[in-house]
């Protein structure tokens, strides 16, 4: 007779109730007005929650703290070595300063539904920023630091932001990054003209600023008048963030208030089992997903103590720094991607730096933003004989898809697996013809509708894009974009993307966005930009590159312009550094370019010759390439 246990229960619950299920969740925050209507249909024809309720996600981080008795608990702790800086912030501190802050955005115009951009390093501000707009019912749509003027300019004109709040420098090894010029830059290529900058002035750099626009965030605070919390629907959305998708254009994924705030919740239950005041560190960016969900809102909502770093894994100032923060604070859990600890692991193998800490309240060590391979997590877990818990989720969702449910259950981890879907999600194997396969068949990923609360919403100025990319393919499911299996104990294996995203680093990236700068080489006739695997950062981009009769360009100055012209656009983070100069590029007959075979071949992988190839001869040629390249790498 086979047990059922707290998650396969809880499971059933939602699936024999789905609303009933998600209402019981709702009850758990405090909505001004609770909401009754658990699951709509909006204008769109698409799944809303909580349409009427109201509730605020800064006065639910923050005053509902206060009130709590919580007012002198750490709320954030920014450590960053790259400063040489700690701070704590009680939970009355970050309400006020919150509140100054809101006020200050107020003075400027900031409204309900406004957009704000906020484009900033990991400073305790960036977080503050982000709350002060939820407090006034505006919008934010923070965008990583590392993103060229260009990529800001692209999110400037889709969103339409009054004001940009950034900061004179970020900090990376050894090397301070103005930001400022970047923004101005990004000014001019925008066709929209937000009206202020609101910059913060750090010691590293100064920053000049453009009188009757730019505003200094100390005068800006130092004459507000503290906002209270504005109360918005559960469907207003609390952000826009953009991710890369298969063209050059990033999607502003939307996110609303309510289903966020319930969502984050019951994911620091049941994900990561903590509880109000245990300290939880996700070591991310607060321009990804991760640093919105688990830097800021979930811990907060939940009343940990969140900390804030400004550093890398290594060489700030060492592969000991991960350890150094959970000993230092009394991490209880641990957040962050693979790669980071591959670096770690790689300047580390011994994990000597371990020994020197006291890691005694770190209980388990969480990972996601790409794939956990089984060498690494091996490694950690041999090493701090800690429980390492891998998990699969997008920005698209905000929260774990699969995951191993800790907070109902722990299950028996398998490498390779992120384990078990998580309650609200009905994940579904699908083929081509979008018909479900058996157990332990590959396919696509795809996710039965409704998606549970605090997935997105729409593609901001865009719902045909969101049908488009992932509603349509498979009529009744999310198509997630992503390949893997369900084996027969239900266990979600999670293979790698089947479209054009590469995640670098833990950082998704758009193949498709480099070939568009590629191709626009003056030397270039046609290009692909494949990601390839690499032992530190997961994937990186190689573009293979044919050439246009005549061009006569010695191949390392070639591959040098790209590599500048990828920065330029993108950013640094983009890791474009490899280009091959091939004779052809191989293509189906009706001239798809088969890029999932190049990366096969790349990789070392065993691959089927297509049988829609036009010139198998093609495939011979890209191998002797990039043997000679030295690909794959022994
Ligand atoms: N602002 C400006 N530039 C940035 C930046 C930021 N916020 N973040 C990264 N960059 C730059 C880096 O300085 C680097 O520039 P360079 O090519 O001139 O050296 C480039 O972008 C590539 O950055 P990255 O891929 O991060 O490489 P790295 O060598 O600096 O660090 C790791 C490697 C593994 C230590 C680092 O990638 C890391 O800590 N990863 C953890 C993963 C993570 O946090 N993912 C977030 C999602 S969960
Ligand atoms: P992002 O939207 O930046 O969080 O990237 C989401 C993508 O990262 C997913 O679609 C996956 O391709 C990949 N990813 C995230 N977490 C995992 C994981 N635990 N295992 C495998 N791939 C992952």
């Amino acid at each position: 007779m086979s047990v059922v246990n707290a998650y396969q229960k809880q499971y059933q619950q939602f699936l024999e109730n789905p609303e009933q299920f998600w209402q019981e969740q709702a009850n758990r925050i405090a909505w001004y007005k609770k909401p009754t209507n658990i699951l709509s249909v909006d204008e769109n024809e698409y799944f809303r929650w909580y349409t009427d309720g109201e509730l605020n996600t800064s006065y639910l981080c923050l005053d509902y703290h206060v009130e709590q008795g919580r007012g002198e608990q750490a709320a954030l702790i920014y450590d960053s070595p790259v400063t040489d800086t700690k701070a704590t912030y009680t939970y009355r501190e970050l309400r006020d300063q919150v509140a100054l802050f809101a006020g200050g955005l107020k003075s400027l115009g900031v409204e309900k539904g406004d957009r704000v951009v906020i484009y900033m390093p990991m400073v305790p501000e960036a977080a503050i920023a982000m709350l002060a707009c939820a407090r006034l019912g505006a919008i934010h749509s923070v965008v990583f630091g590392g993103f060229a003027p260009d990529e800001l300019a692209v999110r400037i004109d889709d969103a339409h932001p009054k004001v940009i709040v950034t900061a004179s420098c970020g900090i990376e090894i050894n090397r301070v990054i103005d930001y400022k010029p970047m923004v101005d830059e990004a000014f001019k290529i925008a066709e929209h003209k937000p009206r202020h900058v609101v910059l913060l002035q750090r010691p590293q750099s100064q920053a000049d600023m453009q009188p009757g626009r730019d505003v200094d965030w100390q005068d800006l605070v130092s004459g507000a008048t503290p906002a209270e919390p504005v109360p918005v629907k559960g469907t207003d959305p609390l952000y826009i963030l953009y991710t890369s998708g298969t063209t050059g254009k990033p999607k502003g994924v939307v996110r609303d208030n309510g289903g966020h705030a319930v969502a984050m919740c019951y994911s620091m239950d049941v994900v990561y089992n903590v509880e109000p005041g245990d300290v939880y560190w996700a070591a991310s960016d607060v321009g990804w997903v991760v640093g919105h969900s688990y830097i800021v809102y979930a811990p907060l909502l939940t009343g940990c103590t969140t900390i804030l770093y400004e550093g890398k894994p290594v060489r700030t100032p060492d592969s000991g720094a991960f350890w150094r923060v959970c000993a230092e604070h009394g991490v209880k859990t641990m957040f962050t991607a693979p790669t980071a600890f591959r670096a770690v692991r790689k300047e580390d193998p011994e994990a000597e730096n371990l020994k020197q800490y006291d890691l005694s309240k770190l209980e388990r060590i969480y990972l996601a933003g790409e794939r956990l391979d089984p060498p690494t997590y091996e490694w950690l877990k041999e090493k701090t004989k800690l429980p390492v818990i891998d998990h699969w989720w997008q920005t698209e969702t905000a929260w774990a898809i699969a995951g191993n449910p800790i907070g109902l259950e722990p299950m028996p981890t398998k490498p390779g697996s992120a384990t078990v879907p998580m309650p609200g999600y009905q994940v579904q194997i699908l083929n081509e013809a979008g018909e479900p396969v058996s157990g332990g068949e590959k396919g696509n990923i795809a996710i039965k509708l409704p998606l549970p609360p605090g997935t997105l919403a729409t593609i901001w100025g865009n719902h045909p894009r969101f049908e488009a990319g992932y509603l349509n393919t498979y009529p009744g499911y999310y198509l997630t974009g992503d390949e893997g299996y369900l084996d027969e104990e239900n266990y979600l294996f999670v293979m790698g993307r089947c479209d054009d995203v590469i995640n670098v680093a833990g950082h998704r990236l758009s193949t498709g966005q480099m070939e568009e700068i590629v191709g626009s080489h003056p030397a270039v006739a046609e290009c692909a930009v494949i990601g390839i695997s690499d032992s530190l950062k997961g994937q990186l981009p190689l573009g293979l590159v044919v050439l246009k009769d005549g061009a006569s360009l010695r191949k390392d100055d070639l591959a040098a312009e790209l590599k500048q012209m990828v920065r330029a656009k993108i950013g640094a983070v983009g890791c474009y550094d490899q280009s091959l100069i091939v004779q052809r590029l191989p293509k189906t007959r009706s001239g798809k370019i088969l890029r999932r075979t190049m990366r096969q071949i790349a990789d070392g992988e065993s691959y089927n010759v297509p049988s829609t190839i036009d010139d198998p001869a093609i495939l011979d040629e890209i191998s002797q390439a990039m043997k000679t390249a030295g690909r794959p790498s022994a």
